[in-house]
Protein backbone atom coordinates (compact mmCIF):
# COMPACT_ATOMS: atom_id res chain seq x y z
CA UNK A 1 0.00 0.00 0.00
CA UNK A 2 1.32 3.38 -0.69
CA UNK A 3 2.12 5.75 1.63
CA UNK A 4 -0.84 8.79 2.05
CA UNK A 5 0.58 11.66 0.16
CA UNK A 6 0.98 15.15 2.11
CA UNK A 7 0.99 18.36 1.25
CA UNK A 8 4.90 18.65 -0.02
CA UNK A 9 5.29 22.11 1.74
CA UNK A 10 3.76 20.99 5.00
CA UNK A 11 6.29 17.62 5.09
CA UNK A 12 9.09 20.17 4.10
CA UNK A 13 8.16 22.38 7.36
CA UNK A 14 7.31 19.89 9.85
CA UNK A 15 10.44 18.01 9.15
CA UNK A 16 12.51 21.24 10.36
CA UNK A 17 10.37 21.28 13.27
CA UNK A 18 12.12 20.15 16.89
CA UNK A 19 9.68 20.69 20.07
CA UNK A 20 11.46 20.30 23.61
CA UNK A 21 11.29 21.06 27.29
CA UNK A 22 14.46 21.64 29.26
CA UNK A 23 13.90 19.50 32.46
CA UNK A 24 15.82 19.93 35.82
CA UNK A 25 15.81 19.91 39.72
CA UNK A 26 16.35 23.46 40.39
CA UNK A 27 19.36 25.09 40.16
CA UNK A 28 20.90 22.78 38.31
CA UNK A 29 21.58 25.52 35.27
CA UNK A 30 17.82 24.92 33.46
CA UNK A 31 17.94 29.15 33.26
CA UNK A 32 21.71 29.22 32.21
CA UNK A 33 21.09 26.61 29.39
CA UNK A 34 18.25 27.87 28.00
CA UNK A 35 20.23 31.34 27.45
CA UNK A 36 22.96 29.37 25.74
CA UNK A 37 20.68 27.73 23.70
CA UNK A 38 19.09 31.29 22.38
CA UNK A 39 22.30 33.11 22.48
CA UNK A 40 23.96 30.08 19.50
CA UNK A 41 20.13 29.96 17.78
CA UNK A 42 20.68 33.79 17.12
CA UNK A 43 17.43 34.91 19.38
CA UNK A 44 19.30 37.21 21.67
CA UNK A 45 22.58 38.69 21.45
CA UNK A 46 23.29 39.60 24.95
CA UNK A 47 23.78 36.76 28.18
CA UNK A 48 21.65 37.84 31.03
CA UNK A 49 18.77 38.33 28.96
CA UNK A 50 16.83 35.67 29.97
CA UNK A 51 17.58 35.75 34.06
CA UNK A 52 16.63 39.43 32.97
CA UNK A 53 13.72 38.87 31.81
CA UNK A 54 12.43 36.74 34.43
CA UNK A 55 12.93 40.07 36.61
CA UNK A 56 11.68 42.03 34.53
CA UNK A 57 8.43 39.99 34.73
CA UNK A 58 8.80 39.83 38.40
CA UNK A 59 8.33 43.80 38.40
CA UNK A 60 5.94 43.91 36.58
CA UNK A 61 3.37 41.80 37.39
CA UNK A 62 1.31 42.25 40.67
CA UNK A 63 0.18 38.26 40.88
CA UNK A 64 3.45 37.46 40.33
CA UNK A 65 4.40 39.12 44.16
CA UNK A 66 4.57 35.32 45.65
CA UNK A 67 7.13 34.45 42.70
CA UNK A 68 9.11 37.71 43.47
CA UNK A 69 9.27 36.94 47.34
CA UNK A 70 10.06 33.22 47.01
CA UNK A 71 12.34 33.94 44.34
CA UNK A 72 11.10 31.08 42.17
CA UNK A 73 9.77 30.69 38.77
CA UNK A 74 6.29 29.77 38.74
CA UNK A 75 5.00 30.32 35.11
CA UNK A 76 6.56 28.72 32.29
CA UNK A 77 6.67 30.36 28.60
CA UNK A 78 7.46 29.52 24.82
CA UNK A 79 10.36 30.24 22.61
CA UNK A 80 11.15 29.79 19.26
CA UNK A 81 14.22 30.18 17.19
CA UNK A 82 15.71 29.09 13.86
CA UNK A 83 19.05 27.20 14.27
CA UNK A 84 21.12 25.40 11.31
CA UNK A 85 18.00 25.29 8.96
CA UNK A 86 15.37 24.20 12.20
CA UNK A 87 13.06 25.87 13.92
CA UNK A 88 13.03 25.09 17.57
CA UNK A 89 10.49 25.90 20.08
CA UNK A 90 11.47 25.53 23.29
CA UNK A 91 8.96 25.25 26.38
CA UNK A 92 10.15 26.37 29.34
CA UNK A 93 8.62 24.74 33.06
CA UNK A 94 8.40 26.01 36.21
CA UNK A 95 11.06 24.40 38.20
CA UNK A 96 9.29 24.25 41.37
CA UNK A 97 7.63 21.41 42.12
CA UNK A 98 4.47 22.74 43.95
CA UNK A 99 3.87 23.81 40.08
CA UNK A 100 4.89 20.43 38.49
CA UNK A 101 1.38 20.02 37.30
CA UNK A 102 2.16 22.87 35.34
CA UNK A 103 5.07 21.12 33.81
CA UNK A 104 3.53 17.71 32.98
CA UNK A 105 1.23 18.99 30.94
CA UNK A 106 3.83 21.12 29.15
CA UNK A 107 5.78 17.96 29.02
CA UNK A 108 2.79 16.61 26.64
CA UNK A 109 3.31 18.98 24.01
CA UNK A 110 7.20 18.27 23.25
CA UNK A 111 8.56 15.61 21.03
CA UNK A 112 11.71 15.28 23.18
CA UNK A 113 13.06 16.65 26.43
CA UNK A 114 16.65 18.13 27.28
CA UNK A 115 17.71 16.89 31.30
CA UNK A 116 20.30 18.72 32.51
CA UNK A 117 21.94 17.12 36.03
CA UNK A 118 23.97 19.05 37.97
CA UNK A 119 27.22 17.10 38.33
CA UNK A 120 28.21 17.80 42.24
CA UNK A 121 24.36 16.84 42.94
CA UNK A 122 23.63 13.70 40.60
CA UNK A 123 20.36 12.45 40.22
CA UNK A 124 17.61 15.26 42.30
CA UNK A 125 13.97 14.51 43.46
CA UNK A 126 12.36 16.61 40.78
CA UNK A 127 14.18 15.41 38.09
CA UNK A 128 13.04 11.73 39.32
CA UNK A 129 9.44 12.71 38.77
CA UNK A 130 9.67 14.87 35.50
CA UNK A 131 11.55 11.91 33.85
CA UNK A 132 8.48 9.56 35.01
CA UNK A 133 6.61 11.82 32.80
CA UNK A 134 8.54 11.33 30.05
CA UNK A 135 8.66 7.91 30.01
CA UNK A 136 4.77 7.79 30.13
CA UNK A 137 4.73 9.01 26.03
CA UNK A 138 8.40 7.40 25.36
CA UNK A 139 9.72 11.09 25.13
CA UNK A 140 13.43 11.13 23.87
CA UNK A 141 15.56 12.57 26.17
CA UNK A 142 19.07 14.00 25.63
CA UNK A 143 20.89 14.48 29.08
CA UNK A 144 23.73 17.36 29.80
CA UNK A 145 25.37 16.80 32.64
CA UNK A 146 26.55 20.41 33.99
CA UNK A 147 29.12 21.93 36.19
CA UNK A 148 31.71 20.25 35.22
CA UNK A 149 33.63 23.20 36.03
CA UNK A 150 33.40 22.60 39.48
CA UNK A 151 34.49 19.89 42.29
CA UNK A 152 31.88 17.56 41.29
CA UNK A 153 31.04 13.49 41.24
CA UNK A 154 32.88 10.74 39.17
CA UNK A 155 31.51 10.74 35.60
CA UNK A 156 31.11 6.97 35.65
CA UNK A 157 29.15 6.99 39.29
CA UNK A 158 26.93 9.46 37.61
CA UNK A 159 25.95 7.45 34.62
CA UNK A 160 25.19 4.66 36.83
CA UNK A 161 23.15 6.77 39.19
CA UNK A 162 21.16 7.62 36.04
CA UNK A 163 20.66 4.26 34.85
CA UNK A 164 20.11 3.02 38.77
CA UNK A 165 17.89 5.85 39.63
CA UNK A 166 16.13 7.32 36.38
CA UNK A 167 15.76 3.63 34.71
CA UNK A 168 17.22 4.48 31.59
CA UNK A 169 20.14 3.70 29.49
CA UNK A 170 22.88 6.02 28.90
CA UNK A 171 24.96 6.40 26.04
CA UNK A 172 27.73 8.70 26.27
CA UNK A 173 28.37 10.86 23.42
CA UNK A 174 31.17 13.39 25.04
CA UNK A 175 33.59 12.22 28.13
CA UNK A 176 35.30 14.87 30.53
CA UNK A 177 38.40 15.44 30.66
CA UNK A 178 39.60 16.51 34.56
CA UNK A 179 36.80 18.40 36.91
CA UNK A 180 37.00 21.67 38.69
CA UNK A 181 39.71 23.84 38.12
CA UNK A 182 41.35 20.80 36.39
CA UNK A 183 38.63 20.30 34.03
CA UNK A 184 40.24 20.50 30.40
CA UNK A 185 37.63 19.73 27.81
CA UNK A 186 35.58 16.97 26.68
CA UNK A 187 36.69 13.95 24.43
CA UNK A 188 34.08 13.58 22.02
CA UNK A 189 33.41 9.52 21.48
CA UNK A 190 32.13 9.69 18.18
CA UNK A 191 34.10 11.76 16.12
CA UNK A 192 37.67 10.97 18.34
CA UNK A 193 38.42 14.18 19.47
CA UNK A 194 38.81 16.58 22.27
CA UNK A 195 37.86 19.90 22.66
CA UNK A 196 39.59 21.80 24.92
CA UNK A 197 37.90 24.05 27.60
CA UNK A 198 39.27 27.12 28.63
CA UNK A 199 37.76 28.99 31.93
CA UNK A 200 35.87 31.96 31.56
CA UNK A 201 35.78 32.52 27.92
CA UNK A 202 32.29 32.57 26.46
CA UNK A 203 31.89 31.19 23.48
CA UNK A 204 29.07 31.03 20.92
CA UNK A 205 31.05 30.66 17.43
CA UNK A 206 31.67 26.84 18.55
CA UNK A 207 35.54 27.60 17.87
CA UNK A 208 37.31 25.50 21.04
CA UNK A 209 40.12 24.30 20.02
CA UNK A 210 40.43 21.03 18.87
CA UNK A 211 42.78 18.11 19.27
CA UNK A 212 42.20 15.03 16.86
CA UNK A 213 42.99 11.34 18.18
CA UNK A 214 43.01 10.12 21.72
CA UNK A 215 46.56 8.90 20.55
CA UNK A 216 47.46 12.29 19.72
CA UNK A 217 50.98 13.45 21.56
CA UNK A 218 49.71 17.00 22.00
CA UNK A 219 47.74 15.35 24.41
CA UNK A 220 50.75 14.28 26.51
CA UNK A 221 52.43 17.12 26.21
CA UNK A 222 49.65 19.43 27.26
CA UNK A 223 48.16 17.01 30.36
CA UNK A 224 50.72 14.62 30.78
CA UNK A 225 49.79 14.14 34.39
CA UNK A 226 45.50 13.32 33.20
CA UNK A 227 45.68 12.00 29.51
CA UNK A 228 46.59 8.16 30.32
CA UNK A 229 42.93 8.26 32.54
CA UNK A 230 41.30 9.91 29.59
CA UNK A 231 42.83 7.36 27.71
CA UNK A 232 41.49 4.39 30.33
CA UNK A 233 37.93 5.36 30.61
CA UNK A 234 37.63 6.20 27.02
CA UNK A 235 38.88 2.50 26.78
CA UNK A 236 36.59 0.85 28.96
CA UNK A 237 33.52 3.19 27.62
CA UNK A 238 34.16 1.85 24.73
CA UNK A 239 34.40 -1.83 25.47
CA UNK A 240 32.01 -2.05 28.65
CA UNK A 241 29.14 0.76 27.62
CA UNK A 242 26.57 0.42 24.21
CA UNK A 243 26.83 2.82 21.68
CA UNK A 244 24.60 5.07 21.14
CA UNK A 245 21.88 3.98 19.45
CA UNK A 246 18.95 6.46 17.60
CA UNK A 247 16.35 3.92 17.82
CA UNK A 248 16.96 3.17 21.05
CA UNK A 249 16.92 7.01 21.67
CA UNK A 250 14.21 7.47 19.79
CA UNK A 251 12.69 5.18 21.66
CA UNK A 252 13.05 6.45 24.74
CA UNK A 253 15.19 3.37 25.96
CA UNK A 254 18.65 5.43 25.73
CA UNK A 255 19.55 9.05 26.65
CA UNK A 256 22.63 10.41 24.97
CA UNK A 257 25.06 11.80 27.56
CA UNK A 258 26.89 15.22 27.23
CA UNK A 259 29.49 16.98 29.85
CA UNK A 260 29.77 20.67 29.92
CA UNK A 261 29.20 24.09 31.59
CA UNK A 262 26.26 25.93 30.56
CA UNK A 263 28.02 28.46 32.30
CA UNK A 264 31.17 28.90 30.69
CA UNK A 265 28.93 27.66 27.02
CA UNK A 266 30.84 24.78 26.80
CA UNK A 267 29.19 21.65 25.53
CA UNK A 268 26.36 24.06 24.37
CA UNK A 269 26.49 23.57 20.82
CA UNK A 270 26.67 19.80 21.05
CA UNK A 271 22.94 19.78 22.69
CA UNK A 272 21.71 21.80 20.12
CA UNK A 273 23.18 19.49 17.66
CA UNK A 274 21.85 16.54 18.82
CA UNK A 275 18.37 18.35 19.17
CA UNK A 276 18.43 18.74 14.98
CA UNK A 277 20.04 15.54 14.63
CA UNK A 278 18.27 13.35 16.55
CA UNK A 279 15.41 14.33 18.11
CA UNK A 280 12.76 13.43 16.21
CA UNK A 281 10.33 16.31 14.66
CA UNK A 282 6.58 16.44 15.54
CA UNK A 283 5.45 13.01 15.66
CA UNK A 284 1.93 11.71 14.82
CA UNK A 285 -0.87 12.11 18.03
CA UNK A 286 -3.39 10.33 19.10
CA UNK A 287 -6.41 12.38 17.99
CA UNK A 288 -9.21 10.03 20.07
CA UNK A 289 -10.74 8.73 16.92
CA UNK A 290 -7.51 7.67 14.82
CA UNK A 291 -4.30 9.00 14.85
CA UNK A 292 -3.35 12.09 13.28
CA UNK A 293 0.11 12.88 11.18
CA UNK A 294 1.70 16.07 11.53
CA UNK A 295 1.53 16.73 7.87
CA UNK A 296 -1.50 16.09 6.82
CA UNK A 297 -3.30 19.35 5.79
CA UNK A 298 -6.44 19.99 7.80
CA UNK A 299 -5.37 21.76 10.49
CA UNK A 300 -5.76 20.88 14.50
CA UNK A 301 -3.85 20.92 17.82
CA UNK A 302 -4.67 21.34 21.26
CA UNK A 303 -4.66 23.74 24.26
CA UNK A 304 -2.08 22.14 26.73
CA UNK A 305 -1.97 25.69 28.82
CA UNK A 306 -3.76 28.62 29.99
CA UNK A 307 -1.72 31.64 31.45
CA UNK A 308 -3.05 35.01 32.92
CA UNK A 309 -1.56 38.32 32.92
CA UNK A 310 1.05 38.03 30.54
CA UNK A 311 0.88 41.50 30.12
CA UNK A 312 -0.33 43.30 33.01
CA UNK A 313 -1.46 45.84 30.65
CA UNK A 314 -4.08 43.77 29.49
CA UNK A 315 -5.61 41.62 31.89
CA UNK A 316 -5.46 38.63 29.02
CA UNK A 317 -5.66 35.45 29.60
CA UNK A 318 -3.82 33.58 26.86
CA UNK A 319 -4.54 29.69 25.79
CA UNK A 320 -0.87 28.15 24.39
CA UNK A 321 -2.06 25.83 21.61
CA UNK A 322 0.09 22.84 19.95
CA UNK A 323 -0.74 22.99 16.07
CA UNK A 324 -0.75 18.80 15.73
CA UNK A 325 -0.88 19.08 12.18
CA UNK A 326 -1.65 21.25 9.11
CA UNK A 327 -1.36 24.66 9.15
CA UNK A 328 -2.20 27.94 10.66
CA UNK A 329 -3.34 30.65 8.38
CA UNK A 330 -4.77 34.52 10.43
CA UNK A 331 -8.31 34.68 10.76
CA UNK A 332 -9.01 30.99 9.40
CA UNK A 333 -11.80 29.65 11.01
CA UNK A 334 -11.88 26.27 13.25
CA UNK A 335 -14.34 24.15 15.28
CA UNK A 336 -14.03 24.07 18.99
CA UNK A 337 -14.87 20.98 19.88
CA UNK A 338 -15.72 20.39 23.16
CA UNK A 339 -18.28 23.44 23.16
CA UNK A 340 -19.34 21.89 19.32
CA UNK A 341 -18.91 25.37 17.46
CA UNK A 342 -17.12 27.07 15.35
CA UNK A 343 -14.26 29.65 16.37
CA UNK A 344 -12.30 32.31 14.42
CA UNK A 345 -8.76 32.22 15.56
CA UNK A 346 -7.68 36.28 14.86
CA UNK A 347 -4.84 37.87 16.96
CA UNK A 348 -3.10 34.77 17.45
CA UNK A 349 0.26 34.98 18.93
CA UNK A 350 4.08 33.30 17.92
CA UNK A 351 6.60 33.48 20.78
CA UNK A 352 10.12 34.67 20.34
CA UNK A 353 12.58 34.87 22.78
CA UNK A 354 11.92 38.32 23.12
CA UNK A 355 9.05 39.20 22.32
CA UNK A 356 5.62 38.16 21.15
CA UNK A 357 4.59 38.74 17.69
CA UNK A 358 1.62 38.16 15.03
CA UNK A 359 1.49 34.47 13.98
CA UNK A 360 1.94 34.47 10.32
CA UNK A 361 2.41 30.64 9.70
CA UNK A 362 2.25 28.04 12.00
CA UNK A 363 2.73 23.75 11.51
CA UNK A 364 3.18 20.68 13.78
CA UNK A 365 5.36 21.11 16.75
CA UNK A 366 4.61 24.96 16.74
CA UNK A 367 3.16 26.76 19.74
CA UNK A 368 0.47 29.40 19.06
CA UNK A 369 -0.99 31.81 21.68
CA UNK A 370 -4.96 32.30 20.88
CA UNK A 371 -6.29 34.85 23.52
CA UNK A 372 -8.44 33.95 25.09
CA UNK A 373 -11.84 34.94 27.19
CA UNK A 374 -12.74 31.77 29.04
CA UNK A 375 -13.98 29.56 26.53
CA UNK A 376 -10.78 27.73 26.07
CA UNK A 377 -9.68 25.07 28.66
CA UNK A 378 -6.71 22.93 28.73
CA UNK A 379 -7.21 19.98 27.18
CA UNK A 380 -9.62 21.66 24.14
CA UNK A 381 -9.17 20.40 20.94
CA UNK A 382 -9.79 22.57 17.76
CA UNK A 383 -9.52 21.47 14.03
CA UNK A 384 -10.62 21.97 10.38
CA UNK A 385 -14.34 20.12 11.67
CA UNK A 386 -13.08 16.53 12.19
CA UNK A 387 -14.54 15.50 15.70
CA UNK A 388 -10.94 14.84 17.21
CA UNK A 389 -10.05 15.03 20.78
CA UNK A 390 -5.98 14.85 21.59
CA UNK A 391 -5.39 12.58 24.75
CA UNK A 392 -2.72 12.84 27.49
CA UNK A 393 -3.09 16.42 29.42
CA UNK A 394 -3.19 14.79 33.01
CA UNK A 395 -4.61 15.72 36.23
CA UNK A 396 -3.11 14.25 39.23
CA UNK A 397 -5.13 13.87 42.66
CA UNK A 398 -3.83 16.35 44.95
CA UNK A 399 -2.77 16.18 48.01
CA UNK A 400 -3.46 19.13 49.92
CA UNK A 401 -6.35 21.01 50.41
CA UNK A 402 -8.85 24.21 51.72
CA UNK A 403 -11.82 25.10 52.22
CA UNK A 404 -12.28 28.70 50.31
CA UNK A 405 -14.71 31.34 51.88
CA UNK A 406 -15.28 34.88 50.90
CA UNK A 407 -14.64 37.21 54.32
CA UNK A 408 -17.75 39.84 52.64
CA UNK A 409 -20.80 37.06 51.90
CA UNK A 410 -21.60 39.43 49.07
CA UNK A 411 -18.49 38.45 47.36
CA UNK A 412 -19.60 34.85 47.34
CA UNK A 413 -20.34 35.37 43.69
CA UNK A 414 -16.97 36.56 43.38
CA UNK A 415 -15.55 33.71 45.01
CA UNK A 416 -16.84 31.43 42.61
CA UNK A 417 -16.36 32.82 39.68
CA UNK A 418 -12.88 33.42 40.31
CA UNK A 419 -12.40 29.86 41.28
CA UNK A 420 -13.71 28.52 38.60
CA UNK A 421 -11.93 30.20 36.10
CA UNK A 422 -8.39 29.39 37.99
CA UNK A 423 -9.09 25.92 37.74
CA UNK A 424 -10.42 26.29 34.52
CA UNK A 425 -6.55 27.60 34.06
CA UNK A 426 -5.21 24.78 35.93
CA UNK A 427 -3.68 27.06 38.33
CA UNK A 428 -5.96 24.80 40.92
CA UNK A 429 -8.53 22.00 41.37
CA UNK A 430 -12.32 23.11 42.54
CA UNK A 431 -14.10 20.33 43.49
CA UNK A 432 -17.75 21.05 44.94
CA UNK A 433 -19.04 18.78 47.66
CA UNK A 434 -22.00 17.26 47.46
CA UNK A 435 -23.35 17.56 51.28
CA UNK A 436 -22.13 21.13 52.85
CA UNK A 437 -22.07 22.39 48.87
CA UNK A 438 -18.53 24.44 49.72
CA UNK A 439 -16.14 25.14 47.48
CA UNK A 440 -13.12 22.80 48.17
CA UNK A 441 -9.50 23.75 46.60
CA UNK A 442 -7.16 20.80 45.65
CA UNK A 443 -3.48 21.43 45.34
CA UNK A 444 -0.44 18.92 44.49
CA UNK A 445 1.98 21.84 45.91
CA UNK A 446 1.29 24.39 48.72
CA UNK A 447 2.31 27.35 46.80
CA UNK A 448 -0.73 27.11 44.37
CA UNK A 449 -2.80 28.09 47.82
CA UNK A 450 -0.79 31.34 47.97
CA UNK A 451 -0.82 31.88 43.52
CA UNK A 452 -4.50 31.36 44.33
CA UNK A 453 -5.19 33.83 47.00
CA UNK A 454 -3.21 36.46 45.41
CA UNK A 455 -4.65 36.23 42.44
CA UNK A 456 -8.09 35.91 43.78
CA UNK A 457 -7.36 39.06 45.87
CA UNK A 458 -6.03 41.32 42.91
CA UNK A 459 -7.75 40.27 39.85
CA UNK A 460 -11.17 39.47 41.52
CA UNK A 461 -10.90 41.81 44.70
CA UNK A 462 -12.28 38.70 46.68
CA UNK A 463 -10.01 38.66 50.27
CA UNK A 464 -10.80 34.65 50.80
CA UNK A 465 -10.51 32.33 53.87
CA UNK A 466 -8.67 29.08 53.41
CA UNK A 467 -9.71 27.15 56.72
CA UNK A 468 -7.72 23.59 56.08
CA UNK A 469 -10.41 20.49 55.64
CA UNK A 470 -9.57 17.21 56.90
CA UNK A 471 -9.22 15.67 53.78
CA UNK A 472 -5.87 14.00 52.76
CA UNK A 473 -6.50 12.92 49.19
CA UNK A 474 -8.90 12.35 46.21
CA UNK A 475 -9.61 9.38 44.10
CA UNK A 476 -11.70 10.19 40.87
CA UNK A 477 -14.12 7.04 40.89
CA UNK A 478 -15.62 4.76 38.52
CA UNK A 479 -18.47 2.48 38.57
CA UNK A 480 -19.21 -0.68 36.55
CA UNK A 481 -22.98 0.27 36.45
CA UNK A 482 -25.39 2.53 37.37
CA UNK A 483 -26.88 0.27 40.23
CA UNK A 484 -23.20 0.13 41.89
CA UNK A 485 -23.26 4.09 41.74
CA UNK A 486 -26.05 4.59 43.40
CA UNK A 487 -25.11 2.69 46.11
CA UNK A 488 -22.09 4.07 46.68
CA UNK A 489 -23.58 7.43 46.78
CA UNK A 490 -25.72 6.22 49.23
CA UNK A 491 -23.32 5.26 51.33
CA UNK A 492 -20.53 7.41 50.84
CA UNK A 493 -22.65 10.80 50.61
CA UNK A 494 -20.76 12.41 52.88
CA UNK A 495 -17.21 12.09 51.31
CA UNK A 496 -18.26 12.79 47.58
CA UNK A 497 -17.56 15.48 45.31
CA UNK A 498 -17.37 16.66 42.06
CA UNK A 499 -14.89 18.13 40.01
CA UNK A 500 -14.71 21.07 37.44
CA UNK A 501 -16.21 18.59 34.35
CA UNK A 502 -19.07 17.04 36.87
CA UNK A 503 -16.57 14.06 37.67
CA UNK A 504 -17.29 12.00 40.76
CA UNK A 505 -14.63 12.11 43.33
CA UNK A 506 -14.01 10.29 46.36
CA UNK A 507 -12.57 12.53 49.09
CA UNK A 508 -10.65 10.26 51.76
CA UNK A 509 -9.97 11.50 55.46
CA UNK A 510 -6.85 9.69 55.72
CA UNK A 511 -4.98 6.79 53.73
CA UNK A 512 -6.27 4.45 56.02
CA UNK A 513 -10.12 5.49 55.10
CA UNK A 514 -9.00 4.82 51.55
CA UNK A 515 -8.24 1.60 51.84
CA UNK A 516 -11.16 0.16 53.82
CA UNK A 517 -13.47 2.25 51.26
CA UNK A 518 -11.78 0.80 48.55
CA UNK A 519 -11.62 -2.93 49.94
CA UNK A 520 -15.07 -2.56 51.06
CA UNK A 521 -15.75 -1.54 47.39
CA UNK A 522 -13.68 -3.67 44.57
CA UNK A 523 -15.55 -3.16 41.71
CA UNK A 524 -15.08 0.68 41.72
CA UNK A 525 -12.59 2.08 40.20
CA UNK A 526 -10.40 5.06 42.35
CA UNK A 527 -7.98 6.42 40.07
CA UNK A 528 -4.98 8.87 40.82
CA UNK A 529 -5.66 10.67 37.53
CA UNK A 530 -7.70 11.58 35.31
CA UNK A 531 -7.16 13.58 31.99
CA UNK A 532 -8.30 16.93 30.76
CA UNK A 533 -11.92 16.63 29.50
CA UNK A 534 -12.70 12.96 30.76
CA UNK A 535 -15.34 11.68 31.29
CA UNK A 536 -15.76 9.29 34.32
CA UNK A 537 -18.77 8.38 35.84
CA UNK A 538 -18.53 5.12 33.89
CA UNK A 539 -15.56 2.98 33.98
P1 LIG B 1 17.82 26.69 37.26
O1 LIG B 1 17.22 27.52 36.18
O2 LIG B 1 17.91 25.23 36.91
O3 LIG B 1 17.25 26.91 38.61
O4 LIG B 1 19.37 27.10 37.39
P2 LIG B 1 20.16 28.40 36.93
O5 LIG B 1 20.46 28.34 35.48
O6 LIG B 1 19.52 29.60 37.47
O7 LIG B 1 21.54 28.08 37.66
C1 LIG B 1 21.63 27.89 39.06
C2 LIG B 1 22.99 28.35 39.52
O8 LIG B 1 24.00 27.51 38.95
C3 LIG B 1 23.32 29.79 39.09
O9 LIG B 1 24.12 30.35 40.11
C4 LIG B 1 24.15 29.56 37.85
O10 LIG B 1 25.01 30.64 37.59
C5 LIG B 1 24.93 28.32 38.24
N1 LIG B 1 25.43 27.58 37.08
C6 LIG B 1 24.76 27.22 35.95
N2 LIG B 1 25.58 26.54 35.12
C7 LIG B 1 26.77 26.45 35.72
C8 LIG B 1 28.03 25.88 35.35
O11 LIG B 1 28.22 25.30 34.29
N3 LIG B 1 29.03 26.00 36.26
C9 LIG B 1 28.89 26.64 37.44
N4 LIG B 1 29.94 26.70 38.24
N5 LIG B 1 27.73 27.20 37.82
C10 LIG B 1 26.68 27.11 36.98
P3 LIG B 1 23.55 31.36 41.15
O12 LIG B 1 24.69 31.79 41.97
O13 LIG B 1 22.38 30.76 41.82
O14 LIG B 1 22.99 32.51 40.25
P4 LIG B 1 23.76 33.66 39.49
O15 LIG B 1 24.17 34.59 40.57
O16 LIG B 1 24.91 33.06 38.76
O17 LIG B 1 22.73 34.22 38.60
Amino acid sequence: MNAPAYPPDLVRDVARRRTFAIISHPDAGKTTLTEKLLLYGGAILLAGTVKARKSARHATSDWMEVEKQRGISVTSSVMQFDYAGHTINLLDTPGHQDFSEDTYRVLTAVDAAVMVIDAAKGVEAQTIKLLEVCRLRDTPIITFVNKMDREVREPLALLEEIEAVLGIDCAPVSWPLGMGKAFRGVFDLRHDRLKRFTPGEERVTGDAEEIVGLDNPRLDELYPGEVAALRHDVALLRSASPPFDLDRFLAGRQTSVFFGSGINNFGVQEILEALTQWAPPPQPRDGGTRVVHPAEAPFSGFVFKIQANMDPKHRDRIAFFRVCSGRYAPGMKVRHLRLGREMKLGNVMTFMAQERVMSEDAVAGDIIGIHNHGQLHIGDTLTEGEELDFKGIPYFAPELFRVARSRDPLKTKQLTKGLKELGEEGAIQVFETEQSNTLLLGAVGQLQFEVVAARLASEYKVDAIYDPASISTARWLTFPDDNLRRNFEREQASALATDVDGNPVFLATNRYNLQVTMERWPKVGFRTTREHGERLAHA
